[in-house]
């Protein structure tokens, strides 16, 4: 993040702390991390994986536009998109040095670091992604955001993708028996791993960027991924069974770096969080309607695209994978509880 003390609120307030940090040098004390003043101008530095086309990215881009407008210009945001930053490992060891500003991470990566996010994958939770933005602002969804803390982060937020499904190169997966020995890419996540293992699938952890060539080459025989991500890599090229499985929700975690954040006045941290608020509740909104339109898009393609009309067939799998789960964190079991049907 970049400061400029030049404010277009007077010289005066520049001067001021232009007088503190001299006295403070002066007097032979390094000058606090004190909060900047509410006229300071800032630039910061926001990151993803996804591609510009792609709903997190739009959201990114509705972030740096009500920042600017709410602080009258004082706030801007560059947008660091695709990976452009390293993977999302790096992402986050920079978000921790202050030396990025915010991230939207994939829970899938998060989860590897905080167990509580974990919640967010238990399978045949939610029948549709609408259910499943609903749970963002239960009070277990607002804990894990404060988990964050310990990992030098802000939780601001939780943004989505879509519900996963999956799609096959030879066959519609309608039960487990279905899954069985297939060699499935998966985005590494402790839950995601374990369901698909007790499926009898063979989970292969792969990012995004590889996943193209590998179906098209046949590494794998097929891919775990949500209908906005299938449809803007065009992965249905080289996998023609779509099974609407909603068997997961793929949500990001959206991150505030507590270095850049402890920079800001109380003001314009209010003023920020407010921004990103607005920015994710456009998002989820956009992800939602975007589930069917891609929907709508995917028929066209020729692709043979089935329901999993019985998710009894799955109840087993189900249930084992969330008392593992539930057992393993209190605030997985409670996410459980509240979002019960
Ligand atoms: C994935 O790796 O499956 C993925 C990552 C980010 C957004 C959507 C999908």
């Amino acid at each position: 993040m970049k400061i400029l003390k030049s404010n277009r609120t007077g010289l005066i307030s520049a001067c001021l702390s232009l007088m503190l940090v001299l006295t403070a040098c002066g007097s032979g004390t390094e000058p606090s991390n004190t909060a900047g003043s509410s006229g300071d101008e800032y630039k910061f530095k926001l990151t993803h994986i996804t591609q510009p086309s792609h709903v997190w990215h739009k959201t990114a881009e509705k972030f740096a536009e009500e920042l600017n407008t709410r602080s009258d210009g004082r706030m801007t945001v560059e947008i660091y998109a695709a990976g452009q930053l390293g993977p999302e490992k790096d992402m986050v060891q920079q978000l921790e040095t202050g030396a990025l500003d915010f991230g939207i991470i994939t829970n899938g990566y998060m989860s590897t670091r905080l167990e509580s996010l974990n919640a967010w994958f238990m399978p045949f939770v939610f029948d549709n992604l609408e259910e499943a933005t609903k749970a963002r602002t239960t009070e277990p969804a607002k804990e894990m955001l404060k988990e964050l803390d310990k990992q030098g982060l802000v939780g601001m937020d939780f943004m989505f993708a879509g519900n996963r499904h999956i799609l096959m190169k030879q066959s519609n997966v309608l039960t487990p028996e279905d899954a069985k020995g297939k060699k499935v890419r998966i985005l590494g996540s402790p839950a995601i791993q374990d369901f698909w293992t007790a499926l009898g699938a063979g989970p292969t952890p792969m990012p995004l960027p590889e996943v193209y060539t590998s179906l098209q080459t046949g590494v794998i025989d097929g891919i775990d991924i949500d209908l906005d991500a299938l449809a803007t890599e065009k992965y249905y090229e080289n996998a023609k069974y779509l099974t609407l499985s909603n068997h997961m929700t793929f949500p990001a975690v959206v991150v505030m770096s507590k270095a850049s954040q402890s920079k800001l006045s109380a003001e314009d941290q209010t003023l920020v969080n407010e921004a990103m608020k607005a920015a994710v509740d456009w998002g989820v909104q956009e992800a939602v309607a975007r589930e069917s339109k891609n929907l709508e898009e995917l028929k066209k393609m020729g692709i043979e695209i089935k329901e999993v009309s019985d998710r009894s067939a799955f109840s087993q799998v189900k249930e084992d994978i969330q008392k593992k789960y539930a057992e393993k964190d209190p605030l997985i079991k409670s996410f459980l509880e509240t979002t019960k049907k």
